[in-house]
């Protein structure tokens, strides 16, 4: 029994008394009188020898070593932790760890753009999805059962167990679905990503971007439809922006056209990018056919509409002179940091 109390005694003094003057010995005192198998483990143990009255006395003085030895470390540890903190020499002049700023992806500058300008006029942003049934995709545009887009050569079909799917080859496929959810008066844009069976190519890519435009409305005309195109064209180009109208053929719309806008490069003079002609081509558009109305539920009657859809990769390139459109997936950071004043 005495051996036991005069060994909690010398510890105690042990603990008073230690002066640590390193993390070392800091280390060492923890170990034996905090670690995992310190030395007040032992003395708990031969707490079962001690005899019953003496045992709640014995077991205090264990705590009170305990907590001084606990109270000890904590002090010295804070002591050498402030030593350490002034002994280290912080030169605060010294330039900081630059941070690479990223940049927007010329694709995602061009797409706000379009979606702000035609904003401006009070054109809403709805989307669809990608994979796409052949109704929406195909079929509901007027689309014949013979056309060419319908082959495999030109479609990504997917596979799915009950129906044919396939990846969307345009986003006009969420004109049909906005007609199908919503009433006139229409006015949306739909951007997205589309996909066509393509060989990968300079001027050709598996996918690319669109956006695609719908206005329905009671009386809507041709002229509404050019006014609106000129409008983007000026605000997506510059105001001297001329645009010229040819006509041309979609299963969807009823005239249809082909609009180009005035060389950005040479103002219409001719140069190489226009290849002389003073006209580069920027979007499909036409009067929405009735058929496609009435697939979706619209009275063709009573409302008539217009829409176009155009290549956002297009609409970059005469932006922002990129000839290839490999360069737009390829993530080449020498590539994209170059848009960064454009954020
Ligand atoms: N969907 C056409 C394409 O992918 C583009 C297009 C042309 C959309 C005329 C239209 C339109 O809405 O009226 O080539």
């Amino acid at each position: 029994m005495s051996d036991i109390q005069s060994k909690i005694k010398e510890l105690l003094a042990e603990v008073k008394e230690v002066a640590i003057s390193n993390p070392e010995m800091l280390e060492a005192f923890r170990i034996r009188f905090l670690g995992s198998k310190n030395i007040l483990k032992d003395l708990f143990m031969e707490l079962k020898n001690v005899p019953n009255d003496q045992k709640k006395e014995v077991g205090l003085n264990i705590n009170e070593l305990k907590n001084k030895a606990q109270a000890i470390f904590d002090q010295f540890k804070e002591q050498l932790s402030t030593e350490n903190e002034s002994d280290e020499f912080i030169d605060f002049s010294r330039p900081g760890e630059p941070t690479e700023i990223g940049a927007r992806h010329p694709i995602s500058l061009v797409r706000n753009e379009i979606i702000s300008i035609f904003e401006r006029i009070g054109f809403g942003v709805s989307e669809g999805p990608e994979v796409e049934d052949d109704w929406h995709n195909f079929s509901a545009l007027n689309f014949p059962e013979e056309h060419p887009a319908r082959d495999m050569q030109d479609t990504f079909f997917v596979e799915t167990g009950e129906r044919e799917m396939a990846l969307r080859t345009h986003t006009s496929s969420v004109q049909v679905r906005v007609m199908e959810n919503s009433k006139p008066p229409i006015r949306t844009i739909s951007p997205g990503r589309v996909y066509r069976n393509e060989a990968i190519s300079a001027r050709a890519h598996c996918f690319f971007h669109q956006v695609e435009g719908l206005f329905i409305d009671k009386d809507v005309s041709f002229a509404d439809l050019k006014q609106t195109i000129l409008y983007f064209a000026q605000e997506m180009f510059g105001k001297n922006t001329q645009i010229r109208l040819r006509p041309s053929y979609f299963p969807f719309t009823e005239p249809s056209a082909e609009v180009d806008v005035s060389c950005t490069i040479c103002n219409g003079d001719g140069c190489n990018v226009c290849k002389h002609t003073g006209w580069l081509e920027i979007l499909g558009c036409g009067m929405v056919d009735p058929d496609v109305l009435i697939a979706s539920n619209i009275d063709p009657k009573e409302y008539s509409g217009f829409a176009f859809g155009m290549g956002i990769e297009r609409i970059a390139q005469l932006k922002y002179r990129v000839n290839d459109l490999r360069l737009y997936s390829e993530n080449d950071v020498r590539f994209l940091k170059q848009f960064k004043s454009a954020l």
